[in-house]
């Protein structure tokens, strides 16, 4: 399909690229029919990539599969645990099949939830580690197997900024997000060779339904959080999902390794003093009557 040339007419996340820029591309998004995954999946679409979203629930690509008949997208639904090594070699053997060469990988599948550490059960850090950190490698061994095969490609991994701060309350997926931030950076700088670029983005807190009822739940922590983000709100999925585009689209070509942190200043220091009243009132006014 030709994408539409008026940018306001598409996505929004898919708005600041060129039309049709994945023209000609397969893409594979997990966790593609919700959250970030459901925005970039619909900006690569509206960019004109074939898309596969794979995820547990294929209940959840029913929306993108409706949007999709609709704007006459090209769109398909896979049943995937990235947990299950044998499922996701399937699946690329499928795909392969199916649509050719997958040019673009998408680790977005991701479990979270806040609990202490020492009250975390053997399963739930399993559950977790699986899910982001072995997913991820799962996913990327399998696509990118056949990417070097076929002449290269692009993954962008999902991490958080916490990879590399820490944060209280979620040793399971900052510790899982800091091993797939250190495979970002290890199969770059492996696939290069093989035309194949590993990037990764870190998204700050932004409106989800599946992170929201999980990490922020009520409008307390929601606004505790708020407070300390500079740029004093909350994102959203497509401005999180443009960003991906452009790791993904040739704008990036010469970028690798690279995590791209859209938190609105959010993993900043937080300030020890308020700045305006600490500099000295005498001296403010002297220099004003200065200049
Ligand atoms: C404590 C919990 C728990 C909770 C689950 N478990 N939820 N423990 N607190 N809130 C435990 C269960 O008791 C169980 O351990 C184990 O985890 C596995 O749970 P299951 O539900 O049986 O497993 P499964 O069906 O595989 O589900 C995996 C899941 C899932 C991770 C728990 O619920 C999930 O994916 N949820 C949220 C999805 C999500 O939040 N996505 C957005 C992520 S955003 P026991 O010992 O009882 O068997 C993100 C970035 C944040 O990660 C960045 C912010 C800035």
């Amino acid at each position: 399909m030709d994408a539409p040339l008026d940018p306001s007419e598409r996505p929004a996340a898919s708005r600041w690229l060129p039309a049709g820029c994945f023209a000609g591309k397969t893409a594979v998004v997990t966790g593609g029919g919700t959250g970030l995954g459901l925005e970039l999946s619909r900006g690569l679409a509206a960019l004109g990539a074939r898309v596969a979203v794979a995820s547990r629930s294929t209940e959840h690509h029913a929306a993108l599969l409706a949007e999709a008949a609709q704007r006459s997208w090209s769109v398909s639904s896979h049943a995937l645990d990235v947990r299950e090594p044998a499922q996701v070699e399937a699946l690329a053997d499928e795909l392969r099949a199916e649509l050719g060469h997958v040019d673009v990988l998408v680790n977005n599948a991701a479990g979270n939830f806040v609990c202490p550490a020492e009250r975390l059960s053997v399963n739930a850090w399993r559950s977790v580690l699986g899910i982001v950190l072995d997913g991820t490698f799962y996913c990327s061994k399998s696509f990118g197997r056949r990417m070097i095969a076929d002449g290269g490609g692009s993954i962008l991994n999902v991490v958080a900024t916490y990879a590399w701060t820490g944060m209280p309350g979620v040793v399971h997926s900052a510790s899982a997000k800091a091993g797939v931030l250190a495979m970002t950076k290890t199969l770059a700088a492996e696939w290069a060779r093989h035309g194949i670029r590993v990037n990764a983005i870190a998204p700050g807190p932004f409106e989800s339904e599946g992170a929201g009822a999980n990490l922020w739940p009520d409008e307390a922590s929601r606004a505790r959080i708020e407070r300390g983000i500079p740029l004093q709100r909350f994102g959203t999925a497509e401005e999180m999902a443009a960003h991906c585009l452009y790791l993904l689209s040739p704008a990036s070509d010469y970028v690798t390794g690279e995590c791209l942190v859209v938190d609105g200043g959010g993993s900043l220091a937080q300030p020890f003093w308020d700045a305006g009243t600490r500099f000295s009132r005498k001296r403010a006014a002297r220099e004003d009557g200065e200049s």
